[in-house]
């Protein structure tokens, strides 16, 4: 049968279906640890979706043992309303005790998009280090670096670099054409940097034996399934398998897909309250209904309405106003512009206070960049 959508590292198409997805590949429910992990509306929504092997990090923060979270960041395009889902777990896992390690994957954007270092390097940090350190991210026991020059310290950017090389023996062009499909030899590249990514930390010259979180986007599981086969496979030591988890994909301001490459996709952490306001009115794809009156009568659909999903993922954490806006919205107490207005201004508020948080973080980027 052919699929209607398309979820790969390098393309996401159509419109997506998680269950189909988690039940080809074997991930697993997140809901079962949503309940049990401490307060955050990511988990708790759903949003956070799907994992591989979660037990052993719920029962790490259970008994708080140490673990580390570890994640990749694309530099490319514009800090959006989707980066921010990946930035509030990275914080959440902070706050609750884990060592970070962030990649700036400006290898691979180099190997499969962009070679043009010096630029991704800019992007990385003006476009999402400082909107990590605006949102809440601590330089403590955070390890931020960029693939192309992992650490100033030769054995550990050794034992980083020999893992990438020694990963390649360990898998053969038969599952490397199954997981992937056609893949140039830039991006194979890039998916034995990332396995070595989400490995090294194991590594003596790193955290030594522990247990590793890796969040992603449902996108990046055949990277996280090849390292998974890797990592018991190789013999330079025993590696802890990995966990990982899948979020959603942010919907776009059209109903479709959020994309750095479409400003009218998108909200930047960087748009003006204005402009954010603006796109809302102009663009946010609506549940309502052709006239007031039709909508008064039947009311309109929060389910696919852009301004409620994001109140929903992002902007009201309170339930009970949530679900207040839900059902007036579907009785039709509530109209479109009324909804996009209640969105405006949490939108508003919000973009305020983060650029003047993200106007002092410039002081604290030195910090990460040791
Ligand atoms: N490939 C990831 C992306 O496109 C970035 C990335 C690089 C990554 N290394 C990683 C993600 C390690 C998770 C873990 O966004």
């Amino acid at each position: 049968m052919q699929e209607n959508f398309k979820v790969t590292p390098w393309e996401v198409s159509g419109s997506v279906d998680y269950d189909k997805l988690m039940k080809d590949f074997g991930i697993g429910q997140m809901s079962s640890f949503a309940e049990k992990l401490p307060k955050n509306i990511l988990f708790s929504r759903g949003v956070v979706y799907g994992q591989r092997d979660f037990a052993r990090i719920a029962e790490a923060i259970e008994k708080k043992k140490n673990f580390v979270m570890m994640t990749g960041l694309m530099p490319s395009g514009k800090f959006h309303l989707g980066h921010k889902i990946v930035a509030e777990q990275i914080i959440f896992y902070q706050s609750l005790g884990a060592k970070i390690y962030l990649a700036v994957a400006d290898v691979e954007a180099y190997n499969a998009r962009n070679p043009d270092l010096a630029g991704l390097r800019k992007v990385a940090i003006e476009e999402y280090l400082l909107n990590y350190i605006a949102l809440g991210l601590k330089p403590k026991n955070c390890d931020f670096y960029f693939q192309s020059s992992r650490s100033r310290d030769g054995e550990k950017a050794n034992a980083y670099y020999s893992l990438a090389s020694l990963c390649a023996r360990h898998t053969t062009f038969n599952e490397v054409q199954a997981i992937y499909g056609e893949i140039s030899p830039g991006k194979l590249q890039a998916a034995l940097l990332q396995v070595s990514d989400m490995l090294h930390p194991q590594l003596k010259e790193f955290e030594g034996s522990v247990p590793v979180v890796v969040p992603v986007g449902f996108d990046q599981d055949p990277h996280i399934r090849l390292a998974r086969d890797i990592s018991q496979r190789i013999k330079i030591q025993n590696f802890i398998q990995l966990s990982s988890t899948y979020h959603k994909f942010i919907v776009g301001l059209n109903g479709g897909k959020m994309s750095s490459s479409d400003s009218t996709s998108y909200i930047a952490l960087t748009d003006s309250p204005e402009a954010a306001a603006e796109k809302i009115r102009k663009h946010a794809f609506s549940g309502g209904r052709v006239s007031v009156e039709e909508h008064r009568r039947l009311g309109g659909n929060p389910d696919v309405d852009v301004s409620f999903l994001y109140l929903k993922t992002l902007f009201e954490p309170d339930e009970k106003k949530l679900k207040i806006i839900y059902e007036d919205y579907k009785s039709g107490k509530l109209l479109t512009g009324e909804l996009k207005q209640i969105l405006i201004e949490k939108l508003t508020k919000f973009l305020r206070e983060h650029q003047r948080k993200r106007e002092q973080a410039r002081k604290l980027v030195g910090k990460f960049l040791k």
